[in-house]
C-alpha cells in the first residue's frame, strides 16, 4: 500500500547541551556519524519511507542545517569547472520531488510546541515526526519497509496515529516517554524484531523506574492524524515546564485511539555524548568496511 502521508516534521531547535563543546558553534544535527552529518540519515530514512515534504523546526543558529540540504551554487560551479562532476552530483542527492523547508519555533517551549510551530506549512495534512537525536541503524534496517515505512502503511490502513516504541534497560526508563499497555497480553505481540501495531492506553513522560507502566520507550518516530494539532494547541506545560507532545498524544488516545508500533533493528542516541561517540565509531567502521569491500 502506498502511504498518503507526504509531510514529516523534524524538530531541530534544541541547543544540544549534552553535546557541548561540539555543539557550541555547530548544530548537533550536523555532527558527523561516519562520513555524513547525523541528520542526513534521518532525512534519508524519511525519503525511503515515501515522505516528500520535510519541515525543519529550528531557530536562528540552525540555518546551517537548511544549507546542507540546499544547492551550494558557488561550490557546485567550482567543482564542475575542475571536472569534479561526480563529486558535485553526490552533494545534490536530494530527489527532485522532495522539498525541505525550515520554520522557526520562536520560544523554546518544548517538543509539543515545536511540532505545532510547523502547522502553517503542514496545513490540514497528516504527517510524520522524526526526532533527529535518534538515528536508526541504516546498515541493518530496510528503511523502505520497516519502522517509519511500516507505520505509514498502518496509518493509511487504519487511520490510527502510530508511535514507534522499543524496550529499554531499567536505567534508561527515566529518559523517555513510556507506554502504558492496554493489557499484559499485548506484551506477547512484542517479539524481538516483530512488526506489530496495536492500541495503547497512554504514555508517561520520563517516569521514575518505580512508577513506569512498562519498559517500552517512545523511540522518536511518530505518524499523526492532523487532529493532534488541535490537542497541541490546548496542551499546557507539564513535565520540565514544557509543552509535551506526550500530553497531546494522551488526549488523542482518549478520543481517536492511538497505536504503538514495535521497532525493528537498532537505534543510536546521537544527542548524548557517550552514545554519540559509540555511534560514530560504528558508522565509521561500517563505511570503512564497505569501502574496503568495494575496492
Ligand atoms: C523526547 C520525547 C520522549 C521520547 C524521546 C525520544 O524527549 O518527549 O517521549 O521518548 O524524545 O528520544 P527528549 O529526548 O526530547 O527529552
Amino acid at each position: 500500500m502506498k502511504t498518503s502521508v507526504k509531510y514529516a516534521i523534524i524538530p531541530v531547535a534544541g541547543f544540544g547541551t549534552r553535546m557541548l563543546p561540539l555543539s557550541k558553534s555547530v548544530p548537533k544535527e550536523l555532527l558527523p556519524l561516519g562520513n555524513r552529518p547525523a541528520i542526513h540519515y534521518v532525512v534519508e530514512e524519511a525519503i525511503a519511507a515515501g515522505i516528500k515534504h520535510i519541515v525543519l523546526v529550528g531557530h536562528a543558529q540552525k540555518s546551517a542545517i537548511e544549507n546542507y540540504f540546499d544547492l551550494n551554487a558557488e561550490l557546485d560551479t567550482q567543482l564542475r569547472q575542475k571536472g569534479k562532476d561526480g563529486l558535485a552530483d553526490s552533494l545534490n542527492w536530494l530527489p527532485e520531488d522532495v522539498s525541505i523547508s525550515m520554520i522557526r519555533q520562536g520560544k523554546p517551549l518544548g517538543l509539543g510546541h515545536a511540532v505545532l510551530a510547523a502547522q502553517p506549512i503542514i496545513g490540514d495534512s497528516d504527517f510524520a515526526v522524526l526526532l533527529p537525536d535518534v538515528v536508526l541503524n541504516p546498515f541493518t534496517t530496510d528503511m523502505s519497509q520497516d519502522n517509519l515505512a511500516f507505520m505509514l502503511n498502518e496509518f493509511t490502513a487504519s487511520n490510527h496515529s502510530q508511535i514507534l516504541v522499543n524496550e529499554v534497560a531499567d536505567s534508561d526508563v527515566h529518559k523517555y516517554g513510556i507506554a502504558k499497555l492496554k493489557s499484559f497480553e499485548d506484551l506477547n505481540q512484542i517479539q524481538p524484531n516483530s512488526k506489530a501495531s496495536f492500541g495503547v492506553a497512554g504514555f508517561v513522560e520520563k517516569p521514575d523506574l518505580a512508577d513506569a507502566p512498562s519498559k517500552l520507550a517512545v523511540v522518536g518516530r511518530y505518524v499523526f492524524s492532523n487532529r493532534i494539532f488541535d490537542y497541541l494547541a490546548d496542551t499546557k506545560p507539564s513535565v520540565g515546564g514544557e509543552i509535551q507532545l506526550t500530553d497531546a498524544i494522551d488526549a488523542l488516545i482518549s478520543t481517536d485511539g492511538v497505536n504503538v508500533t514495535t521497532m525493528r533493528g537498532d537505534s543510536f542516541d546521537a544527542g548524548d555524548m557517550s552514545s554519540y561517540m559509540r555511534a560514530f565509531i560504528y558508522f565509521a567502521e561500517q563505511q570503512l568496511n564497505n569501502e574496503t569491500a568495494a575496492s
